[in-house]
């Protein structure tokens, strides 16, 4: 019966409101930041292909644990980004109840904004639009690492920039991921006052340039990281180079003819 009624007035019968929205907004910030971290690492990881294509092939292998199998398995790596892409929807899911839903609402955001003229309203604003374009990009680009991921390396990863032509969708991933995660990882510093210290304004101030150095860390990293792919996609696809093999492997060749 008080669920019945808590249905109708929002309320149970002692007039308290339910505890459901601030556990999902736990949730949201957690499974956010998470994701926010996890990006960090990816972006290092992927831009392994600056250093070399030897080194890239060696973290891809290693997280397709050569570390403890025989042979590489790239089912590890489906797993993990199976993990990840859970987490990803859950995320989303509760993302979405956050956003403007009717043309009203949509409105009066708008006017809230331009009345406000404060840079955190407009950045929340930046978030949203972000985070539903990253409902199509993410989603589309975990599908494919989960059923390619015997696809990822130097030469694989370099095709499908360049001869798939999946860089401008990349790159459309890579600015909506650091404006929505930068944005993102700030906002979670102030809701649960994070790194606040004594002068609130001040460490705010701070925050906010911190948030910036990040965002434009990482989007240089990124443009870099595609920018080398691509490069190296063209090669391929052009017969400039021949399809990657290993140096290691190469050496073990050379190795093995000479001594035959
Ligand atoms: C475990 C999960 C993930 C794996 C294994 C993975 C793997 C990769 C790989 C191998 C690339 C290089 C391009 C390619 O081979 O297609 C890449 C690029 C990229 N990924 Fe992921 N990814 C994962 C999750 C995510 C998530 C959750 C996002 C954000 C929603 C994301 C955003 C990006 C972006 C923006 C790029 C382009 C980076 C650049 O150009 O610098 N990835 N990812």
């Amino acid at each position: 019966m008080n669920d019945l009624l808590e249905g109708f007035l929002g309320t149970s019968i002692e007039g308290k409101k339910s505890r459901v929205p601030a556990k999902l907004d736990y949730i949201q910030s957690a499974t956010g930041l998470f994701l926010g971290l996890f990006m960090w690492g990816h972006m290092f990881f992927v831009s392994t292909i600056l250093i070399s294509k030897d080194f890239m092939h060696t973290i891809t292998k290693m997280f397709e644990g050569s570390m403890f199998f025989s042979e590489p398995q790239p089912w590890v790596v489906s797993a993990i980004v199976l993990f990840v892409f859970a987490i990803f929807i859950v995320h989303a899911m509760l993302g979405m109840r956050k956003l403007p839903i009717t043309f009203r609402q949509y409105q009066a955001y708008k006017t809230h904004m331009g009345m406000m003229k404060h840079d955190d309203t407009t950045m929340w604003f930046t978030q949203a639009f972000t985070g539903f374009a990253m409902f199509f990009l993410g989603s589309a680009h975990l599908l494919m690492m989960a059923v390619k991921a015997d696809e990822i390396g130097p030469y694989g990863s370099s095709e499908r920039m360049y001869a798939d032509v999946m860089w401008p969708f990349y790159l459309l991933l890579l600015l909506a991921v650091e404006f929505h995660g930068g944005i993102g990882l700030y906002r979670l510093c102030v809701k649960w006052g994070w790194f606040e210290g004594e002068n609130v304004k001040e460490s705010r101030k701070k925050l906010k340039k911190v948030k910036w150095a990040v965002t434009t860390f990482f989007l240089a990293l990124g443009l870099l990281t595609l920018a080398a792919y691509v490069k190296y996609g063209y090669e391929y696809s052009n017969g400039h180079v021949d399809e990657f093999k290993p140096t290691a492997q190469l050496e073990l060749r050379i190795d093995q003819k000479v001594r035959a």
